[in-house]
Formats: structure tokens, C-alpha cells, sequence
């Protein structure tokens, strides 16, 4: 969709979440934010006032249904929704051990349930005026179960493949959906790991490749493409080849 005009990001409160909130910034964007950490939405909030938006957050936990719910349709009453980025999320791997079923269930609660509670009161709404977009963000970890982060990449495929099912399903209904399949993006979530991350993209491009091609409603956004390149071929060859290769690569600490 070009120019959306009323925007909800969940995760806003750093990293791609925080750059998607700048790069729509501008006079006359009205920009709602959700994450947990007050203090860190407030930097976001006053980082996108300077860029003449107007910006509204909430504190909320995504994995809250009726918390998020009511969020959305107190929004909507005032301010139909052109665009919804659910972006919040968190990773973690197995350094260290196999992964807690603690672990396992936060993971998919946060990345997948947490998903569905910021869009769905939203398709809801915009399934009445036959128009909106939503954008579900991925990983290219999502392409290939990873056994550095089986909670992590299970949970990034479901929302991948969920999504691309889901834009099939809304297109003539008027709803755009997007899946976006970054790579390594230095935020806060990758500036933990203590091992190399191959074509590190900065925050600020990767919002800028999101919202460009988010315009154009590309149903995948995955970049960069080497990255893309390596784990979509590797999602077609055999395991026998790519099991070994697998599990020799380096996981991020358990949570
Ligand atoms: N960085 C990468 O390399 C990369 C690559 C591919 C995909 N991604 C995906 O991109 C998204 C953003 O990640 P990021 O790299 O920008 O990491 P980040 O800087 O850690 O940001 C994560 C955001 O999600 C929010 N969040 C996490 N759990 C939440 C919850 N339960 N309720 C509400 N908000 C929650 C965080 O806010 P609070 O802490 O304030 O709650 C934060 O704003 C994630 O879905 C991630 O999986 C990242």
C-alpha cells in the first residue's frame, strides 16, 4: 500500500520495530506503538515527533489477547488502520544445552500467538471496509528448521507459512498480507550473539527494504539475497547433505 496514513507496529520499543516506526514518520502519519518497556518507547515516540509524526504507544505484552484486543478496536474507532506490522518477538538458542520447554513455549507464545493477537482484531476491521495490509515479520530463519534455534525457527516458519497462506485467503476480500524474511539485522536482539553473522544489515536499511517493498505488496520480503540465496537452497537439497552442515553452525545463548 503507498502512503498508509494510520500505522500499528508491535515490538517498537528497539531494533526493526524501532527503525519501521521512523522510516513512516512524517506530517500527518499517525503512528500507534506497542511493547513493553516504557522508557524505550518513549525514545521511540520523541525520535518519530521530531520526524512530525504523531505517535501513541501502549505498554502491553502481545501474548495478552484481550489486552492487545482492546488496544486495537479503542484504535479503531477513531483511526481506521491502513497498515499492521507484527514485529514483536524474541530468540533464543541452544548454547549451551537443548532447549527448556520453558524456553520452547515462551518462544512460540511471543512469536506466533503474539502474532495472531496484534492481527487479528485488525483483519477483523478491515475485512468490514475490504482494505488493509498486513505485514507479518519472518526470519530467514523460518526457511530451514535450525537446530542452533528449534523454537526460534519453528516459530518463524509457522508465521511465514501462516502468512503466506493468509494473503491467498484475503486478497478478494481487499487485504494485503506480507511475510518479511529478514537476515541478520544488528539490533538489540543480535548484538548478544558471539558469533559471526554474515551480511549484518543495519536497522535503518532494513526498514527502508521493508517499507519499499511493503509498497509494492511483495508477498515475501527476504533479503539479503546471498543469505536468501544459501537457506532457500538448502531448504530444497536433501538432509542428508544439509543435516551435517546444520549442525555444526553456532546457536545463541538459552534465554
Ligand atoms: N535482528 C535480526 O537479525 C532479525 C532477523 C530476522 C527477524 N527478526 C525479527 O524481527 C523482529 C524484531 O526483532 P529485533 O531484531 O528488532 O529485536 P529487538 O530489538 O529485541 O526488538 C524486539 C521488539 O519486540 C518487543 N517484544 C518482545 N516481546 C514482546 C512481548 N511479549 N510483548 C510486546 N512486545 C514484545 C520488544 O519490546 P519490549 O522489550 O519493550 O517488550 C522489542 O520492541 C522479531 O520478530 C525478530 O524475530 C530479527
Amino acid at each position: 500500500m503507498k502512503n498508509p496514513k494510520n500505522i500499528l507496529i508491535s515490538g517498537a520499543s528497539s531494533g526493526i520495530g524501532r527503525a519501521l516506526a521512523a522510516s513512516y514518520s512524517a506530517p500527518s502519519v499517525n503512528l500507534f506503538l506497542c511493547g513493553r518497556d516504557e522508557k524505550k518507547l518513549r525514545e521511540t515516540k520523541f525520535l518519530c515527533e521530531a520526524l512530525k509524526a504523531n505517535v501513541s504507544y501502549e505498554i502491553l505484552d502481545v501474548c495478552d489477547e484481550s489486552q492487545v484486543k482492546n488496544w486495537i478496536e479503542k484504535i479503531e474507532k477513531n483511526y481506521p488502520l491502513d497498515l499492521v506490522i507484527a514485529n514483536a518477538g524474541i530468540s533464543a538458542g541452544t548454547a549451551g544445552g537443548p532447549e527448556s520447554f520453558a524456553q520452547v513455549k515462551k518462544i512460540f507464545s511471543t512469536n506466533l500467538d503474539g502474532v495472531l493477537n496484534v492481527i487479528y482484531p485488525a483483519i477483523e476491521k478491515m475485512r468490514e471496509r475490504k482494505k488493509g495490509q498486513i505485514a507479518i515479520i519472518s526470519s530467514l530463519a523460518g526457511m530451514r528448521g535450525l537446530p542452533s534455534s528449534p523454537a526460534y525457527s519453528g516459530s518463524k516458519a509457522a508465521v511465514r507459512v501462516y502468512g503466506e497462506a493468509l494473503r491467498g485467503n484475503l486478497a478478494p476480500l481487499g487485504i494485503e498480507v506480507n511475510v518479511v524474511c529478514p537476515g541478520y539485522i544488528k539490533t538489540p536482539m543480535t548484538d548478544v550473539n558471539e558469533f559471526p553473522m554474515p551480511f549484518l544489515m543495519s536497522a535503518e536499511k532494513c526498514a527502508a527494504i521493508i517499507k519499499r517493498d511493503l509498497e509494492k505488496n511483495k508477498s515475501r520480503i527476504a533479503f539479503p539475497f546471498p543469505l536468501y540465496f544459501v537457506v532457500w537452497l538448502a531448504a530444497l537439497l536433501s538432509t542428508k547433505i544439509t543435516d551435517p552442515i546444520f549442525a555444526k553452525l553456532p546457536g545463541k545463548k538459552g534465554l
